[in-house]
């Protein structure tokens, strides 16, 4: 039998680092792949990175990602036991949405990822996410939900730089990730039962 080198978190990341594939490629300062534990149960996928990723080669480091952290931090979801990453790994000029071709071109990266991890549940960060995921639809109207396709959990939340400025989303974001701790720790009840729940809970 021919050996096969298996995959890993890291063959990816060195991949995207050095990916050539869409026209993100010749403006980014730094790819960056996404960062987490290969045991992550949840895995955050937000849209792609803004300035302050493509300067430090880091998911949700800036404005957004003090937000997130916050966030993770009310829902008692330890950022360092999840996986973080977005739809596409390089950074789009001036932070402009990323478009289809670069979806598409970067879209087998997200997909190893998410096979290396298995993840109980992925959760949606925004628009993007969700049309790149799910094929995109109402937020309002599905956020804070957890939806099933093809034998695959998500659950549905805003991104998180919707609520830099504005205080309602910010307690719709804090509820949904309240919810989504539950959802997770619905899951440990076969698995760990009785046990409190505890940090060790979300790896
Ligand atoms: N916004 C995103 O969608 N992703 C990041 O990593 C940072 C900001
Ligand atoms: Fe490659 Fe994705 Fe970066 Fe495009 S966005 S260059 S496909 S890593």
């Amino acid at each position: 039998m021919v050996e096969t080198a298996a995959d890993s978190l890291e063959k990816v990341a060195a991949e995207v680092m050095g990916c050539p594939l869409c026209k993100l490629a010749r403006t980014r300062k730094n790819a960056v792949p996404g960062e987490g534990q290969l045991a992550a149960r949840v895995m955050f996928v937000g849209e792609a990175p803004g300035r302050s990723e493509d300067e430090k080669g880091r998911p949700f480091v800036g404005a957004a990602g003090k937000i997130l952290d916050q966030m993770l931090e009310r829902a008692g979801i330890p950022r360092s036991q999840v996986f973080i990453t977005n739809v596409v790994k390089c950074r789009p000029p001036n932070n402009r949405v990323p478009e289809e071709d670069e979806v598409a071109a970067c879209r087998p990266y997200l997909e190893r990822q998410v096979a290396l991890i298995r993840p109980r549940i992925i959760c949606i960060l925004g628009r993007t996410a969700y049309s790149s995921f799910l094929g995109g639809g109402s937020i309002t109207a599905n956020r804070g939900k957890v939806i099933e396709k093809a034998g695959q959990k998500y659950f549905l939340t805003i991104h998180p730089a919707a609520a830099i400025y504005n205080r309602s989303m910010l307690s719709l974001l804090e509820a949904d990730l309240k919810k989504l701790a539950r959802e997770i720790q619905k899951g440990d009840a076969g698995s760990n039962a009785g046990a409190d729940s505890s940090l060790e809970d979300f790896m």
